[in-house]
């Protein structure tokens, strides 16, 4: 029995993900913190999908936490990849965010995909089949002044999935970069970001899950499954380094006024 792997599944687009995944009628094995969540899906998706869903409870920020995923996956073959988990800090200077935060912040969402993606990417190049989905964030495409450790993770996650994709392009496994813009989860804890809607439209996790599914098995290198944020995430690439560095200093600054 094939399964996709789902870390993160018990909120936002790691939900709409499953979903989408359990509508194609895909086991599944949900990896995240809150057991209660997970056992409720399920339930659900059992009644809803007849797929098994296999729950396991874990801290993947925590030191060798991907190890021990991987390890409790030896008995099943793992087709599909989606490394969801993650989080942000809320906005601050980076030398006034917390030390121990930060280390967590930095462990989930750039170390717990890397060794995720060797460890199952190995397995799936030995059997010459497979897919692997990297959430990454429109936040890659630029540095992210008072958001700097968060935009750094997910400059990371798409630069290593891109260079992944081609690495293992020929052995059959895929691996696709997703870059969401602003989308309307749980994912801001700190209030959500006071951007004027005809600038950046907040985006529902179920028109991003469904489009980051079909560049999956498209093999698409990356995706910004939404166009307004994808012209955005373009600006900076007509601009120095400095300047787009600048630009989102000076936007924080007058989000920061106008709150
Ligand atoms: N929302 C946006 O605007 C946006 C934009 C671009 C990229 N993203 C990215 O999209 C991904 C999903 O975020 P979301 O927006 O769907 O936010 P969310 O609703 O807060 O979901 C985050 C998921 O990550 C899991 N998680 C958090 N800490 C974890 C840990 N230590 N170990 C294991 N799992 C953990 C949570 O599960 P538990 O609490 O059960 O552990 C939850 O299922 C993140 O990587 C985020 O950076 C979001």
């Amino acid at each position: 029995m094939e399964y996709t792997l789902i870390t993160g599944a018990t909120s936002g687009i790691g939900r709409a993900l499953a979903i989408e995944f359990a509508k194609r009628r895909h086991h599944l094995i949900l990896a995240s913190r809150n057991t209660v969540k997970m056992q409720e899906y399920q339930k659900e998706w059992l009644a809803k999908y007849g797929i098994t869903v296999v729950c396991l409870t874990i801290d993947l920020s925590s030191p060798g936490a991907p190890e021990k995923l991987f390890a409790a996956c030896q008995d099943k073959t793992v087709s599909v990849l989606v490394n969801n988990s993650g989080f942000g800090l809320g906005a601050a200077r980076q030398t006034e965010q917390d030390l121990a935060e930060t280390d967590r912040l930095f462990q989930l969402n750039a170390g717990a995909v890397l060794k995720l993606s060797m460890l199952f990417g190995r397995e799936m190049q030995k059997r010459k089949h497979g897919y692997i989905l990297n959430v990454a964030s429109t936040a890659a495409f630029q540095p992210l002044p008072y958001a700097a450790v968060y935009g750094a993770s997910k400059a990371f996650v798409l630069s290593l999935s891109e260079a992944m994709h081609m690495e293992l392009k020929d052995s059959g496994v895929g691996v696709t970069a997703l870059c969401p813009g602003i989308t309307d989860t749980n994912f801001f804890q700190y209030g959500k970001p006071r951007v004027p809607g005809f600038l950046y439209k907040l985006v529902s996790p179920e028109l991003t899950a469904r489009r980051a599914v079909k560049a999956l098995y498209q093999k698409k290198i990356y995706l910004v499954p939404y166009f307004q944020h994808w012209l955005i995430a373009q600006i900076s690439r007509w601009l120095t380094r400095r300047a787009a560095a600048s630009l989102l200093h000076h936007i924080e600054i007058f989000r920061k006024r106008v709150r």
